[in-house]
């Protein structure tokens, strides 16, 4: 008999639904290098709306969103203020450094947040020695924080700090629509503080790719000219924006049933001997799992339920992380519990 495979790696792993692809095969389009494809500007123009800012650019992924973000707000030599747990430092192959001649001072803190203090004491002193503070970087959800959404003063109170000592902010929004849904706090709350906002469309929200960058009219000028550098121009690319545009419409409300869902299965997961997850503290759709050394480690875990059709990630030797999706359904969420604690129970 086939094993039926629950796929819980990423929200990365989601097929675009049959409304999504209608919505990609009747979107209207032209050349976006000539700025003729009227999907990808009107979908520019409304996620411009929605953040409540000036302008923005459509990009092939959320990393070459923030990477042009960093480009935009940068000079070789500078400095980017970072929480030491965040994509832009693990996930990103070095791109700041690479793309931008930057350096990252990082901070540390719970569940991926920081505090306007952190921002003070890592500025550098104004002296040759010394790289330069110019930007600091926030991630909202926070993945390796375990999907944590910023508290909002906590997350103001950084922006005002950034901008009162003269620095830039960027905001890598990748799951910003997690944030959204799990706060109650529209996408313009969230935002209003940072110099420029990336967002996925690919993660949670069920599109086979895309991203946006949003900012001032200025620096979304500036970032076109990047996006052309760095080689993320693409033509026909209403394909891909009119899938962005189906999924805000019709699959940015539903994130609600994938936090449940986290919830349950950490609920779940955390009463299997051996495994501990914090709970109260999984917001989102991230489930983050610590795994006592008695059972080994998280790639062996991962293994052994890869073979019973329970596919995860270990981030981290002893961590391993299950994400909810639109592809996951209740009766996944109970098989992942129960693979789960059978596996664990035959490591035991
Ligand atoms: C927080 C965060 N930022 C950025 C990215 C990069 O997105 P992409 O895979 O589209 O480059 C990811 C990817 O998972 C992410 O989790």
């Amino acid at each position: 008999m086939k094993t039926l495979t629950v796929d819980l790696r990423s929200d990365t792993v989601t097929l675009p639904t049959q409304g999504m692809r209608d919505a990609m095969m009747n979107a209207p389009l032209g050349d976006d290098v000539w700025g003729d494809d009227p999907t990808v500007n009107a979908l520019q123009e409304n996620c411009a709306a929605m953040f409540g800012k000036e302008a923005a650019l459509f990009v092939p992924s959320g990393t070459m969103a923030n990477q042009i973000a960093i480009r935009c707000h940068t000079q070789p030599g500078d400095e980017i203020i970072v929480h030491k747990e965040s994509h832009i430092v693990h996930y990103e192959g070095g791109g700041a450094a690479a793309l931008s001649g930057c350096s990252f001072a990082m901070v540390d803190g719970e569940r991926g947040f920081f505090t306007s203090d952190d921002v003070v004491a890592s500025i550098r002193p104004d002296d040759a020695h010394f790289g330069n503070s110019a930007l600091v970087s926030l991630e909202n959800t926070h993945n390796r924080g375990g999907g944590s959404v910023w508290p909002l003063e906590q997350l103001q109170s950084v922006c005002t700090t950034a901008h009162a000592e003269g620095l830039r902010t960027h905001l890598d929004g990748a799951r910003v629509w997690h944030a959204i849904i799990a706060s109650n706090h529209n996408a313009k709350t969230i935002t209003a503080q940072f110099d420029t906002v990336s967002a996925c469309f690919s993660k949670g929200l069920g599109c086979p790719a895309g991203s946006v960058l949003m900012g001032t009219k200025d620096v979304i000028r500036r970032a076109h000219r990047i996006r052309k550098m760095f080689g993320g121009t693409m033509r026909q690319t209403g394909i891909l924006a009119g899938a962005a545009a189906f999924a805000i419409d019709h699959q940015l409300e539903r994130l609600v049933e994938d936090h449940l869902h986290a919830k349950a299965l950490a609920t779940g997961i955390n009463q299997i001997s051996g495994l501990s997850c914090d709970v109260e503290n999984t917001e989102t759709n991230l489930v983050f799992i610590d795994i006592d050394r008695s059972l080994g480690d998280g790639a062996t875990l991962c293994r052994k339920l890869w073979k019973n059709g329970i596919l995860a990630e270990a981030l981290d030797p002893q961590r391993v992380r299950f994400v909810t999706h639109l592809g996951v359904t209740d009766a996944d969420i109970e098989r992942a519990i129960q693979v789960t604690a059978d596996t664990c129970h035959e490591m035991d």
